[in-house]
């Protein structure tokens, strides 16, 4: 057995959520924060969480699948993740007035999809990774093919649940749009592809980059995208493509563009989905629901470039996965591009942008931006 494998259980990762990694932070984003103390929050996203959790295996308990199918998403599902896209989505409806009893499918869905997109990427020809969640891998437990059929599941139920919603036809079919354009091609998908592509240096894809895609399995990480230039990250962690076939690859600003658009796409959509989806069943007005979505985009930013810092500083036992990966496999990140001190400030910033868009909801929303700064504080 892989000794990577010998974590002890996530559930223990959400005891004391505020532990901040960085003093920075701490002190900087203390004044976005209003009357709700972190132990107020704290209770109230475990309160969310438990909700969450607890609906969830009643659903899946429901559900007509092959025990092997009910086994593996079971697995996944209910292996302790943080639940923040749907404390989302419920927090999102109950600051514009909504009922939390409604939103809940929404908050259901959005982790469903949620769920699935890390079985496939953390699958030998994505990321090829072992551990999640603090379990081992899907894919190591149930094969790849009942891992990927896992994913596929799960997200057609995901769908299947915004329909049987109780919140009529036309909130309904404003779910669906929300979340398929968010976790689809112009949204996670998309961003999953550009963040394959990033790999050592060839995003923009040439032509050729959609038959490099072909990954090999872990133990020969050499071979994945065995087409392309290899990175090397220098002290101060800027990339060096060795030979890069895209002459503005050297060019930082250039690159910091390009990782932004995958970040929004792979890990922003899904977050600023499970706002509007909160706001959309709580049937807000477009200004409420135009805030939510600005403070989506800034949180789901900021939270990309805090799970990059976390794999170059975090600890494998409080994330539950393995750190260090990003380098490995020549990943285009925050503190590989920027550094480590300028992705902590940028991330800072993104947070203090994303409070700014909540002032109309004046001390309603202090859960939310309790768990903006959890989003950049957090060690797991
Ligand atoms: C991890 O998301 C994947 C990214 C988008 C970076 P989370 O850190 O929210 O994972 P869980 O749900 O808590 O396991
Ligand atoms: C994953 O980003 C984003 C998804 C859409 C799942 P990462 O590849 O950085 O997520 P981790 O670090 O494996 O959780
Ligand atoms: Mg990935
Ligand atoms: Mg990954
Ligand atoms: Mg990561």
């Amino acid at each position: 057995m892989n000794p990577r494998f010998g974590i002890a259980s996530h559930k223990s990762l959400h005891d004391g959520i505020f532990r901040p990694w960085l003093s920075l932070f701490a002190s900087t984003i203390s004044r976005t924060v209003t009357g709700m103390d972190s132990e107020s929050f704290s209770a109230r996203f475990k309160e969310l969480r438990d909700l969450v959790d607890t609906s969830l295996a009643e659903l899946l308990e429901q559900q007509p699948w092959p025990d092997a199918l009910r086994r593996a998403i079971s697995y996944s599902l209910m292996a302790g993740g943080k639940r923040l896209r749907p404390a989302l989505v419920l927090m999102g409806c109950q600051i514009c007035g909504g009922n939390q009893k409604d939103a809940l499918p929404a908050a259901h869905a959005v982790e469903m999809i949620h769920t699935y997109s890390l079985i496939h990427d953390d699958l030998p020809c994505m990321d090829d990774d072992d551990l999640r969640r603090g379990r081992p891998t899907s894919h190591r437990v149930f094969g790849d093919a009942l891992a990927t059929l896992a994913g596929d599941a799960l997200q057609t139920l995901a769908f299947e649940t915004l329909g049987n919603a109780p919140v009529g036809p036309a909130i309904a079919i404003d779910c669906v749009r929300i979340l398929s354009s968010a976790s689809g091609g112009p949204g996670m998908v998309g961003g999953q592809i550009l963040d394959l592509e990033a790999e050592r240096g060839a995003f923009p894809a040439g032509p050729e980059v959609g038959v490099n895609l072909q990954n090999s399995p872990r133990s020969g990480d050499s071979g994945r995208n065995s087409g392309l230039p290899s990175v090397e990250t220098t002290v101060n962690g800027t990339l060096k493509p060795e030979d890069s076939r895209n002459p503005a690859s050297t060019n930082d600003s250039f690159r910091v563009e390009q990782l932004i658009q995958i970040h929004k796409m792979k890990t922003g959509a899904l977050m600023t989905a499970a706002l509007e989806l909160g706001s959309a069943v709580a049937s807000a007005t477009a200004d409420e629901r135009e805030r939510l979505k600005k403070f989506g985009q800034n949180i789901g930013l900021a939270f990309q470039i805090a799970d990059d810092l976390l794999d170059v500083t975090g600890s494998d036992e409080r994330l539950g996965k393995e750190t260090g990966r990003d380098n490995e496999l020549g990943k285009l990140t925050y503190p590989s591009l920027i550094g480590i001190d300028a992705s902590r400030q940028k991330a800072i910033t993104l947070v203090d942008e994303a409070c700014v868009a909540l002032d109309i909801f004046d001390d309603r929303a202090d859960v939310l931006r309790q768990l903006a700064r959890f989003i950049v504080e957090r060690d797991h």
